[in-house]
This record gives C-alpha cells, structure tokens and sequence, in this order.
C-alpha cells in the first residue's frame, strides 16, 4: 500500500494507538526464542558473531504487498515477525555492557501504524521478546561494530536481500549493504560462509517439545480439512473450491494460512508435481491430488491426500494407488533413529520400482525415474522444506515427510489405459527411538478408507449460495 499511504498520510495528524485483543494464548515463549538464541550460540566458534536478517516485503500488485512471512530462521531466533531487522549474536559478551546479542527492529510510526498494522518496536522487542539491547533499523549504521575483528562472520550466504537499491534509510536492503559494507564481505568471501547453515540445521532438524505441540497441531488440523474435502468433493466441484474449504478449516482451527502453495490437481494436473494454478472449472470422474498443509504459529503441515471425485477409484487406479501406498508401508517400516535419511528413498523407489514392473508400466528399473522423479522425505518444521542435515541419519524428535508418488501423463510409453493418474500419498512422520508416529494418522490413507470416508456428506454440501 505504499503510494497510497504516502499520498494520504499526511493528512493524518492525531495518532493513535491500538491495543490489541483476544490474541491465541499458544504462541512460542520468549523462553522457548531465547533458548534457541543460547542453543545457537553454544555452537558458535570462538570471536565469532552471528549476523540474521528478517526476510524482505514484496509487492503482490502495485502498491499492494504480499502477506509478509518471517525468515523462519529469524523467527526461530527472536519471535520478531515484523520486516527489516537484523539481529547480531556474539560468542563472547561485547562492549561495557557485556551484552552477547542485539536486535535492530522496525521504528515505531503511528501514522504509519494506522495504515498498515502495529510495530513492536524497541520497547516492544524488550517486554515481549526479552531484549536487553534493542535498536531502531536506522541506528544499525552508526551502531560501534568492527566486524573485521571476528575470526568468523556466521550469516545466510543465501538470504534474500542482497540488493543495491534503497527506499529509506533503515530497510532489509540498507541492513545489509551496511553489514557488508561494514564487514568488508564480497562475493567471494560469501562462498566459504555456511557455518550458518550447519547450525542452524543441526537446531532446527530436532524438534523442542514447544515445537512439537505446534507442529502436532499444524498436522491435525490439515488432517480435518483432507476429511472434510473428501466428504464434500464431487465431479462439478472446482480445484480452486476444494482449495477454500482446506483455507477456511485451516482458518476455523486457528491456523495463518498455508505453508507453501497448495496444489489441488485433478487428473492431468495431479501429474505436476507442484501444480499450483488450481484453475480447473470441475473434476468431473477424475482423481484429486491435494497436497495441502496449513501454517500454525509459524509450522507447516506437509500432507497428501489424493481421492477419486466421484468417490470410487477405478481398477487401474487402485493398482496405482497399492503401490505407492505399499511403498510408504515399507519406508515406515525404517523410520526410527539410525536409519540413514538416504535409505528412505531408497527404500520407496525400490517398491514402486517392483510394482511398475508387475504391472507391466516399465521393464527397465532405470525408466521408474520416468514415473516417481522426486525424493520421498524432507524435513519439516517451520520451512515446509525445513534445515537438517540429508546426509546424516534419523534421529528421535526429527519429523519429516513420507511421500512417494506415481505420475504418469498422458502419451507415455505404457498403455494407454494409465494415463493420467498422478498419484502421492503424504504424511508428516515423528521419529522416535524405535519407531515412528504418524502425526497425519487422523486423514485416512487406505483406498477402502478414503471411499468410506466420500460416502458422508459434508456441512459444505449443505450451503444454500444463491446461483450468480
Ligand atoms: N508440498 C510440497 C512437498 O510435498 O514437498
Ligand atoms: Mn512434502
Ligand atoms: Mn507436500
């Protein structure tokens, strides 16, 4: 809303301030930002500092922004969700005041905050997120730092931001041409720096009890909307509709919105794999891929559901179906701590692969990359994709996807009677000690379940919209 806000902001002369109520009650702790703060800098080396930026806003159209999401890892670090901040984490205790972290945050402007929502600012950063040393954006550039007398600069080589143009004199883009400029960073220093990255995978890829009650939640709730669709869905619903009922339980629950993009594909456009148009006026007898999680408090749901319109699945996407769903069987059968992560893909391409064959799609192993060309697990957290390390092994407290899926588009070389299923089956999977726990259980993943389910009617059947 920038050019609109500027041509009338002047005319706003008295300035309010807006209390804010009725907040949910189970947002993280500043406990929960401070511990990982520690967390973090037990893992520093020493004389180092660790420099995070908030991500930048983005124009959606004009002078309208996009929603703004955090850096998760500046959230993870602060708590802060507002734009253009930078925070600085010191291995050692820095200055007469022996302070070991500083935030710079977002000024307070009550004009401002009349037209586009409420600022924490630095008093705010202090009671709410439990700051000592708090800034304003543009006293970064006059703040006392000699970067060049760390032994190490830990920051996200490959965070956005890295731009020269400018609109004020404290935004994400002034933040971090002054840190380089500062730090005397150019493009080739850039490349040796991923200590960031090391760490913060190695945090973020084991999940904190605090965590896990979001993410158990996240998880549900994208559960009840998989359930709900399958009630609700018929051949005249729209791909875009089914999307609003996902939206709007997710909203009911309490949750943001969505973690990524979601994909409601029905036939052909179930076999693209990240489908995101959802333009499809009706399903008619096809199948529905829906691969949708909400975003709770910051933690994305990964969940894949896909269903027949019609509420039967023929014979040859039944055959499809028992494989991908066998190869998600199996790969349960290895998720427990010590698994190597690569095994678990592994794991899938080895059934699907047998499975393929049996039904005569492929004859050459090598061709099932023509049918399951993904990767069957990723980390899951506050990224939809979320940090940790793929090469090492699984460990207690991990959560992430099991996702194997076949694709097979029209005019590929099996018979014809195949084409167009696209099929994948997702869940969000706990790793314990021993074993595993499905945090996706609640939304059925057994052909038979999910034509049970299709049978009942749902509240949304029920709307009385007038026809337009
Ligand atoms: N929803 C994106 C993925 O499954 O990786
Ligand atoms: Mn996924
Ligand atoms: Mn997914």
């Amino acid at each position: 809303m920038k050019q609109f806000l500027f041509l009338f902001a002047f005319a706003f002369t008295v300035q309010f301030v807006h209390s804010q109520e009725n907040l949910p009650t189970d947002y993280l702790t500043k406990e929960f930002h401070q511990g990982r703060r520690d967390a973090f800098r037990a893992l520093m080396p020493a004389n180092s500092v660790a420099v995070v930026f908030s991500y930048p806003e983005r124009v959606f159209s004009k002078d309208v922004d996009y929603n703004y999401h955090q850096n998760p890892d500046m959230y993870y670090l602060t708590g802060y969700k507002e734009p253009d901040a930078v925070l600085l984490l010191f291995k050692e205790p820095q200055g007469t005041e022996k302070y070991t972290e500083v935030l710079f945050v977002r000024e307070r402007n009550a004009t401002l905050e009349t037209w586009t929502g409420r600022r924490l600012g630095t008093e705010g950063a202090k009671s709410k997120l439990g700051f000592t040393t708090v800034y304003n954006g543009k006293d970064f550039n006059g703040f006392a730092i000699d970067f060049k007398k760390f032994d190490k600069i830990i920051y996200d080589k490959s965070a956005p931001g890295i731009h020269d143009y400018t609109y004020n004199t404290a935004d994400l883009f002034d933040l971090v041409k002054i840190f380089k400029s500062k730090a005397g960073i150019t493009q080739e220093s850039e490349a040796s720096t991923d200590l960031f990255t090391n760490i913060t995978n190695s945090l973020r890829e084991i999940k904190t009890p605090e965590e896990l009650v979001l993410m158990r939640k996240t998880v549900k709730l994208s559960c009840i909307a998989h359930n709900e669709v399958m009630k609700a869905v018929g051949p005249d619903m729209s791909e875009n509709e089914a999307d609003g009922i996902h939206a709007y339980i997710h909203r009911h629950y309490g949750a943001e919105g969505e973690g990524y993009h979601p994909i409601l594909g029905a036939g052909a456009n179930g076999c693209i794999l990240h489908y995101g148009e959802n333009n499809a006026t009706k399903m008619d007898n096809q199948l529905l891929l829906m691969d949708v999680g909400s975003e709770y408090h910051g933690y994305s749901a990964d969940v894949t559901r896909t269903i027949p319109a019609n509420g039967k699945f023929t014979e040859e996407q039944k055959a499809i179906y028992q494989i991908v769903y066998d190869a998600q069987e199996e790969v349960f059968k290895i998720c427990k701590e010590g698994t190597p992560i690569q095994d678990l893909n592994k794991k899938a391409k080895e059934v699907i692969t047998a499975g393929l064959i049996k039904l005569g799609i492929i004859t050459d192993p090598k061709d099932v990359k023509l049918y399951y060309p993904h990767g069957c697990s990723h980390f899951l957290g506050l990224d939809v994709h979320d940090k940790g390390n793929y090469m090492g092994t699984l460990k207690e407290n991990m959560i992430l996807t099991v996702e194997p899926g076949i694709y097979i588009p029209a005019n590929s070389k099996c018979d014809k009677k195949w084409w167009n299923i696209g099929i994948r089956i997702e869940d969000d999977i706990l790793m314990l000690k021993n074993s595993y726990e499905n945090l996706s259980a609640d939304s059925p993943r057994k052909w038979q379940d999910i034509e049970a389910l299709a049978k009942q009617k749902s509240t949304f059947n029920d709307m009385k919209l007038p026809k337009i």
